[in-house]
């Protein structure tokens, strides 16, 4: 691995969804990736919009950059992706874990999707395996596969920065749940274990912040930090206690607002189920099912 580049990375907070929305590039007129956008909906009235999209092109435009990838960590169950608004405004190709698949599987179970639904991923243009590796312009990325929250997620590892999508959290956070469908919290200590064994300086950025009370929101930390302060996952910490901390920590944690139109449409790459004959989409509630 090579940490020799250090790519300049943009961060975007969404308030309403307290995601993190990054812009990874080289520097103004280079290529760029965006990771984890986000598209607002209104869970109320059924309606989305753009503002926090239209943020990400602003900044593009602003830095003359060249969009060549549209990554997601891993199909978010507290947003939807604006990932086909932004591919038809700025271009690029979509890509998430392979292991979406296991993913779609499991939630077309759940919401008892139309037969014509994939379970292939082809609703994305590239899945990742571990190990895979990936250009973003000069910039040299490769991808870690880090199951534990939910089977498929990744994490991206660019120059020096790495994307760790819903594994942690800033150290005073801690840890993403696991008890989402396909979710293990000793798949996750493992995980974490493998992105910690990455070199101290190592810059990790996270995907969502949920700051104590006093703190303003922060996504950015390092290995060496993360390794020594990370109430969850800090050295020392066994897989045992962990798992312990994890599941009673779990139980008491209710569904992400979002949940159920996020998953749905994130399966599908973030595009709508097929209308129907009156020409509108429906999302479905399972009810008693989750
Ligand atoms: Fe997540």
């Amino acid at each position: 691995m090579t940490l020799s580049s250090r790519p300049q990375v943009h961060g975007l907070f969404d308030k309403a969804t307290w995601t993190v929305t990054y812009v990874v590039h080289g520097g103004p007129g280079t290529a760029c990736a965006i990771i984890d956008p986000v598209l607002d909906y209104d869970p109320k009235s059924g309606r989305t919009h753009t503002a926090a999209a239209d943020k990400v092109i602003d900044y593009v435009h602003a830095n003359d950059l060249k969009v060549e990838w549209i990554l997601e960590t891993h199909a978010h169950a507290d947003h939807v992706t604006a990932a086909p608004y932004l591919k038809a405004k700025l271009g690029g190709r979509t890509a998430i874990g392979e292991h979406i698949r296991t993913v779609q599987k499991v939630f077309k179970g759940i919401f008892n999707l139309e037969p014509g639904f994939l379970q292939d991923g082809s609703q994305f243009d590239r899945l990742f395996k571990d190990g895979d590796e990936f250009r973003i312009g000069d910039l040299h990325g490769h991808v870690m596969h880090v199951p534990g929250h939910t089977p498929a997620d990744i994490a991206y590892v660019i120059g020096d920065a790495v994307f760790v999508g819903d594994t942690m959290f800033m150290p005073d956070v801690g840890t993403a749940r696991c008890d989402f469908p396909g979710g293990n919290a000793h798949t996750l200590y493992a995980s974490m274990r493998k992105l910690l064994s990455l070199p101290a300086e190592t810059r990790l950025f996270m995907c969502h912040d949920y700051p104590p009370a006093g703190r303003e929101i922060a996504f950015e930390s390092t290995v060496a930090e993360q390794r020594a302060k990370n109430i969850h996952v800090h050295d020392g910490v066994t897989e045992e206690q962990f798992v312990e901390m994890r599941t009673k920590r779990d139980a008491t944690l209710e569904m992400p607002v979002l949940i159920l139109p996020a998953v749905q449409v994130n399966i599908r790459a973030g595009e709508m189920p097929p209308k129907e004959e009156n020409g509108v989409a429906y999302l479905k509630i399972p009810v008693n099912a989750l």
